[in-house]
C-alpha cells in the first residue's frame, strides 16, 4: 500500500516546510519537495498543514468508577479521537483494590479490541505494597513504562509514602508516575463546608477544590521527588499557582513534566452557573482568566511538556447522579475529538503558540517521554506513517452531535474552532478522509520502551 500526501505544508517541532511525503507499508518512505512515485492514493493536501499523529497523553475509556462507568468505551471514544486527529491515545488501566496490576492489564487489553485508534497503557495504581511491587518487571515487558497514582478519590488516593516509595522503584527502572496532585483532606473539609451552607449546586465544585489545593498537591509531589531523586509528571495542570510550583523546582534540579488539558485554557469558572452546570464538573475544575493566561504562558514558554484531554465522559443522566449533592456528579467531560482543533484555535490562531508548538505538545513531547520516539511523534523517513492532514480553514462549531463520542453533552458545545483535521492515514492507511471515518477498527497496541526523561 502507497500513499502519496503532494503539496502540504509539513510541520514539525522544528520548523515548517511544503514537501510531499510518501507512505509505504505503514511507514513514512519518503519526504522531498517533489515526489512523482506512482501510489495507490494520491492526497492533495494543498492549503492544509501535515502533522505527525496526535497522541492524547491521558483518556479514560470504559472506566467503572465505581457508581458508574463512563459514555464512552474504547470503540466509541476512539472513533472520536481519529477523526480529531488523535492516533495514539494513552488511557488508563486500573488497578482496583483487589485487582492485580495483569489482572487490570488484561481487562484493558480486551477493552481496546476495537479501537479505532492505536492505543497504549498507563497503569493506574490503587495500592502499592509489595505484591504490586512484584508486578512492576512484567508491566515494563508488556510495554508500559508509566503509571500513575491519585492523591485523591477514595476508591483510588495512595498517600504521600507511597508514592516516594513507587517514584524509586519505578524510576530505577525508566519508569515515571503520573500523579493527581490535589490536597485530598482540605477538599474534603471543603465539600463538608460548603455543604454545610446548603451550597449544593455546581458552583460549588470548585469553590471546595480552589486553585491552593492544587499548588499544594503539586508543591508536596515536587519536594517527594526532590526527595526520591527521581523525575515526576504532574498530570492536568490547572492553575498558575501549581506550575509557579513545577518551575521553582526544576530551578531547584527536579525533573518535572507538565501536562494540561485544553479544558484549562478554553474555558472559564463562571460556566458552573450554566443550567447544565454538571458538565463542567471534573476535577481540577476549570479556572480563572489568570490560570489560563499563565498555561498559555507554560505552552510558550516549553515549561509544559504535553496537552491531554482527560477525557472522562458521562452523560447529563449520569451527571444527575449528583443533582441534589454536587459533590455526587461523576467527574470528568468529553474532549477527545477536539484537543487539535481547540489547540489550534485558542493557543495558534491567538499568537500564544507557534505551530511548530503544536507539533511538539500534541505528539512530540509524549512520544519522547513515553517511549515512543522516534517511531511516533515525528514526521521522518522509518517514521510509523501516523500523519494527519489539518485543514487550518475548516471554520465550523463544536457540538456533541457531530462529535462521534457516545455522550449527549461536550464542555466545549457552541464553540467555534478555525481548523479541522481533515484526513488521518493510521498505520499507513488512510482511515479518516474528508472528516469521516472511513476504516473503523485499524488501531494497534503501541508498546513502549521506558521512558526518554528529555529534561536535564
Ligand atoms: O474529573 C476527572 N478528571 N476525572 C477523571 C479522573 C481524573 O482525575 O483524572
Ligand atoms: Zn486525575
Ligand atoms: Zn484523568
Amino acid at each position: 500500500m502507497q500513499i502519496l500526501i503532494q503539496n502540504g505544508t509539513v510541520v514539525r517541532s522544528t520548523g515548517r516546510k511544503k514537501a510531499d511525503v510518501l507512505v509505504r507499508d505503514g511507514r513514512i518512505a519518503k519526504i522531498a519537495p517533489r515526489i512523482d512515485e506512482a501510489a495507490d492514493r494520491v492526497i492533495d493536501a494543498e492549503g492544509c498543514f501535515v502533522f505527525a499523529g496526535f497522541i492524547d497523553t491521558h483518556t479514560h475509556f470504559d472506566l467503572d468508577t465505581g457508581v458508574t462507568v463512563t459514555a464512552d468505551n474504547f470503540e466509541t471514544g476512539s472513533k472520536a479521537a481519529i477523526v480529531g486527529g488523535t492516533t495514539t491515545v494513552l488511557d488508563f488501566a486500573t488497578q482496583d483494590h483487589g485487582m492485580t496490576m495483569h489482572d487490570a492489564l488484561n481487562v484493558w487489553h480486551r477493552k481496546a479490541e476495537k479501537s479505532s485508534c492505536n492505543y497504549g497503557f498507563h497503569m493506574a495504581v490503587s495500592e502499592w505494597n509489595d505484591a504490586r511491587k512484584a508486578e512492576v518487571d512484567d508491566m515494563f515487558r508488556a510495554g508500559i513504562s508509566s503509571f500513575k497514582m491519585y492523591m485523591v478519590y477514595d476508591t483510588m488516593k495512595v498517600n504521600d509514602g507511597q508514592i516516594y516509595d513507587a517514584q524509586k522503584f519505578i524510576g530505577s527502572r525508566g519508569g515515571i508516575i503520573g500523579v493527581h496532585c490535589e490536597n485530598y483532606d482540605v477538599l474534603q473539609a471543603r465539600i463538608l463546608e460548603e455543604k454545610a451552607k446548603g451550597h449544593l449546586d455546581p458552583t460549588a465544585h470548585p469553590v471546595s477544590r480552589p486553585q491552593a489545593v492544587e499548588a499544594e498537591g503539586v508543591a508536596r509531589l515536587m519536594r517527594i521527588a526532590e526527595l526520591s531523586g527521581y523525575p515526576a509528571w504532574v498530570v492536568h495542570l490547572s492553575t498558575a499557582d501549581g506550575l509557579d510550583e513545577v518551575r521553582a523546582a526544576r530551578k531547584r534540579g527536579v525533573k518535572v513534566y507538565a501536562e494540561t488539558c485544553p479544558q484549562y485554557f478554553t474555558l472559564d469558572v463562571s460556566r458552573y452557573a450554566d443550567p447544565d452546570g454538571a458538565k463542567f464538573v471534573m476535577s481540577p475544575p476549570l479556572r480563572e482568566a489568570r490560570d489560563r493566561a499563565a498555561i498559555l504562558n507554560g505552552m510558550r514558554k516549553r515549561d509544559i511538556d504535553f496537552i491531554g484531554t482527560d477525557h472522562c465522559s458521562f452523560t447529563m443522566a449520569q451527571k444527575a447522579i449528583g443533582k441534589d449533592d454536587f459533590s455526587k456528579i461523576p467527574n470528568g467531560g468529553a474532549g477527545v475529538q477536539n484537543r487539535a482543533e481547540l489547540v489550534y484555535t485558542y493557543a495558534v490562531r491567538t499568537g500564544a503558540i507557534t505551530l511548530e508548538q503544536m507539533a511538539l505538545l500534541l505528539s512530540e513531547r509524549a512520544a519522547r517521554l513515553f517511549g515512543m520516539f522516534p517511531k511516533k511523534g515525528v514526521i521522518r523517513v522509518g517514521a510509523d506513517a501516523d500523519l494527519v492532514i489539518f485543514d487550518p480553514n475548516a471554520r465550523h462549531t463544536i457540538s456533541y452531535k457531530t462529535n462521534l463520542h457516545a455522550c449527549d453533552n461536550s464542555p466545549y458545545e457552541g464553540m467555534e474552532a478555525l481548523g479541522k483535521t481533515r484526513d488521518v492515514i493510521l498505520n499507513g492507511e488512510l482511515v479518516v478522509e474528508n472528516g469521516e471515518l472511513t476504516k473503523p477498527y485499524c488501531g494497534t497496541y503501541v508498546f513502549r520502551r521506558p521512558c526518554a526523561w528529555y529534561r536535564k
